[in-house]
């Protein structure tokens, strides 16, 4: 399919119904990227615990963050995905209040299962709203976080996505992102997934000179899947630079760059070292995949 065809609203909604089972996410409670993405959360001074997530997809980041106490508003375009999201909030609630009532039952608290939600019931709003049109967001944050979301952004609504983060948090609020790097692009092209509840293919597709990779998902018949269809999504590359540049340009100060493989630096304040050491890695085997930004309003 022409790259310039791909409509990634299409094939998210497309992909809701099969996301979680496909991917084989784990509970959200055990996501081991939620673990790390909250360590780096627990590192900043955050005055209120009102949190917003772009591109919440189906909540898995919203049920993490509501267990640690965060009240959220989980916001994404795909209506199809806030429909997976709500209905896993409305199991969540239901597990949360049959647990209480069993717990008020016996004198035993000790048998609450490990890694079982909290008796906090889950303050947690989702709403439809594309983070490309401007000012889509009217209430204020103390943080905010964008999970696995910016690379489907096209490169020419990132000034956009940025102002309304900007005026959407307080003063001294945070924003927590990550990006994909070239590498990740590079090294999808020769993984293999399985998953043996679907008879799929995907293809993947870097396109270096449009700084944009393509994955088709084809669906075979099968068990699940009554009539065979694709879907296919753009993922874009955001280099380094331009989103330190717009950041800068949204009153944001960048405060953390974070890639996923160690990267040395002889001066860690000085931001240009630190992204060219970070876009070095990309043409190592071990090169930064994914690099997490941290940054405040002023
Ligand atoms: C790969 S999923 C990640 C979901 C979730 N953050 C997670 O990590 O589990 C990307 C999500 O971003 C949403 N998205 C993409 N572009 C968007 C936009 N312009 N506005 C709002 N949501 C968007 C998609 O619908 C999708 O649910």
């Amino acid at each position: 399919m022409d790259f310039n065809l791909i409509n990634n609203y299409d094939g998210f909604q497309a992909l809701a119904a099969y996301h979680d089972t496909f991917f084989d996410r784990p509970s959200p409670l055990e996501n081991q990227e939620f673990i790390l993405l909250h360590k780096y959360i627990d590192q900043l001074e955050i005055s209120g615990n009102k949190l917003l997530d772009i591109g919440c997809g189906t909540g898995d980041f919203c049920f993490y963050m509501a267990n640690c106490g965060y009240s959220i508003v989980g916001i994404d375009y795909s209506d199809n995905m806030l429909l997976v999201a709500r209905n896993k909030l409305a199991l969540f609630k239901n597990s949360i209040n049959a647990r209480n009532t069993f717990l008020g039952s016996v004198d035993r608290p000790e048998t609450l299962a490990k890694n079982s939600l909290t008796s906090v019931t889950p303050k947690i709003k989702f709403l439809k709203n594309d983070i490309c049109v401007s000012n889509c967001v009217s209430e204020q944050f103390n943080l905010i976080s964008m999970i696995n979301a910016l690379s489907y952004i096209k490169p020419e609504n990132r000034d956009c996505v940025f102002s309304n983060i900007s005026n959407c948090l307080y003063s001294k609020g945070y924003v927590i992102f990550n990006i994909v790097t070239r590498a990740e692009f590079e090294h999808a092209l020769s993984v293999k997934y399985e998953n043996s509840m679907f008879d799929y293919e995907i293809n993947y597709d870097y396109k270096k000179d449009h700084k944009l990779s393509t994955t088709c998902y084809k669906f075979y018949e099968s068990g699940i899947i009554k009539t065979p269809f694709e879907i296919h999504l753009a993922e874009y590359e955001h280099s380094l630079g331009d989103i330190v540049k717009v950041l800068q340009k949204c009153e944001l100060n960048v405060l953390k760059i974070i890639p996923n493989t160690p990267i040395y630096s002889d001066d860690e304040v000085d931001l240009n070292k630190i992204i060219e050491a970070v876009e070095a890695s990309y043409a190592m085997p071990n090169g930064a995949r994914s690099v997490i930004f941290v940054a405040q309003k002023k």
